[in-house]
């Protein structure tokens, strides 16, 4: 592994039966806290798209919304939050989605994107996929141009990554 992999993997717990019974949480707020991997997963986050044009990230509530401020902030792009339902005062579009404990819904603004934007999507982690396959469902109809969807976490036995490949997006992950 790289000393990259090394410091994000031991900078990240591991929670039995969080939220229910059987799951094992990983739990990136001791990442988060660490200010030297905070500071190198941000890094490699944005790395491959220094330089080209970014109009928004778009974060997905709640952790992608801390790995997305950073990442926009040093690529000079927008912020676009994705949220629970009912949190967003103006016009939203609208999609439920499943993820590997549970069911739900969230939104994100009408006009929060225009058609065409070059867009990044961000999350902590990918498990089933679920909860960014709905977001890329919003973002889409949207018309949004999904340059990437970036995450620290792949959970590859839940085969998130693959669901959105199959959707044609390019999944950008940094450690299994
Ligand atoms: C977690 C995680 C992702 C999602 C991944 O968020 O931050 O958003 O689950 O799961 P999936 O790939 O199976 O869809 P959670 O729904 O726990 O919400 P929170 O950030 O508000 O705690
Ligand atoms: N950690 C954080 N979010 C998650 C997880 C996890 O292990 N599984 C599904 N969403």
């Amino acid at each position: 592994k790289s000393s990259l992999e090394e410091t994000l993997l031991s900078s990240i717990r591991t929670i039995p039966d969080y939220p229910k019974p059987g799951i094992l949480f990983r739990d990136i707020t001791t990442l988060l806290g660490n200010a030297r991997a905070f500071r190198r997963a941000i890094d490699e986050l944005v790395h491959p798209y220094a330089g080209s044009k970014i109009d928004k990230i778009a974060g997905i509530e709640a952790r992608g919304f801390i790995l997305g401020g950073a990442i926009a902030h040093q690529l000079s792009a927008g912020f676009v939050p994705i949220r629970k339902k009912g949190k967003l005062p103006h016009e939203t579009v609208r999609v439920a989605y499943s993820l590997e404990y549970g069911l739900d819904e969230m939104e994100m603004h009408r006009d929060a994107v225009k058609p065409g934007e070059k867009v990044i999507l961000v999350d902590d982690l990918i498990a089933t996929g679920g909860t960014a396959e709905g977001a890329v469902r919003l973002l889409t109809q949207m018309g949004a141009d999904i340059v990437a969807a970036c995450f620290i976490v792949d959970l590859p036995d839940l085969g998130g990554r693959a669901k959105l490949e199959a959707l044609g997006v390019d999944v950008r992950t940094l450690i299994a």
